[in-house]
């Protein structure tokens, strides 16, 4: 049996209210869905403690949306690893391609972030994939070259056991567009072996996930690729009732 991850990429949505009816359905379902996959819930950071007190006896993980890289100090507005360890979380996804585009973060960024979570023994879910025009210009194993490349660069040799990598196709982001998964199997195996030619790790423990408009009509034949480790869901991770379509299927083919 393969490992399965699914992450629910809140991004900045969700409020109170519809925590608290998300996770009082949600509880009915537990015990039937969740045993096989490993489900991470991401909400903004604000929430992170609520969704936590939800999910304790549940057999779903706490995921942030990012972290600085920094731990303490005079940082106005940040939100330290230290401080996400502290209150439970597990992962954190980096590298996002809505931090990279909309809020500047380099691949040098990215890769202290990644440095500073495995320190802590959390894990990172780092996000990489090409734009539409790298795409069309042939470019998409380039550019996943180099958002690995930043990492081996900074960290050496064996950096990739205990960390989950989502590979996100920007233009497939939140569009209604989700790639082929016949495509994304072949990218998977691209990371994989890029990986493995530069990092000690086991090839099944490189850990790949697909994130860009999944939903529960297209999600089968992406969870069926062999090099498909989990997803990473945005848009249909907010309706609880989409999320656990999603979950089941995952749950029955796995
Ligand atoms: P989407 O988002 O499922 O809404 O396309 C995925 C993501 O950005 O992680």
């Amino acid at each position: 049996m393969k490992k399965f991850f699914i992450t629910a990429n809140w991004k900045l949505n969700g409020n109170i209210k519809m925590i608290s009816s998300f996770f009082e359905r949600l509880k009915l379902y537990s015990s039937v869905f969740l045993e096989k996959n490993i489900v991470i819930i991401a909400p903004p950071t604000i929430y992170l403690e609520r969704v936590y007190k939800n999910i304790k006896n549940m057999n779903i993980f706490l995921g942030a949306q990012n972290v600085d890289i920094n731990l303490q100090g005079a940082f106005t507005g940040e939100t330290s690893a230290l401080m996400l360890q502290d209150i439970g979380v597990k992962y954190v996804i980096i590298g996002h391609s809505e931090r990279r585009l909309l809020h500047h973060e380099t691949n040098d960024l990215i890769s202290k972030k990644f440095h500073l979570i495995k320190e802590l023994n959390l894990i990172p879910i780092l996000c990489i994939g090409e734009t539409e025009r790298d795409k069309k210009n042939g470019q998409t194993q380039k550019i996943i070259k180099a958002q690995l490349n930043c990492i081996f660069k900074k960290l050496g040799k064996s950096v990739f056991n205990n960390t989950i990598i989502a590979y996100e196709p920007i233009w497939a982001i939140g569009t209604g567009l989700s790639a082929d998964p016949k495509d994304v199997q072949l990218i998977h195996q691209f990371i994989k072996n890029y990986i493995k030619k530069h990092d000690k790790i086991n090839t099944n423990d490189i850990l790949v996930q697909y994130g860009g408009s999944i939903n529960h009509t297209n999600v089968k034949k992406f969870i069926e690729q062999p090099d498909i480790n989990g997803l990473l869901i945005g848009n249909s991770s907010l309706s609880l009732q989409e999320f656990l379509k999603i979950i089941k299927i995952a749950h029955d083919i796995i």
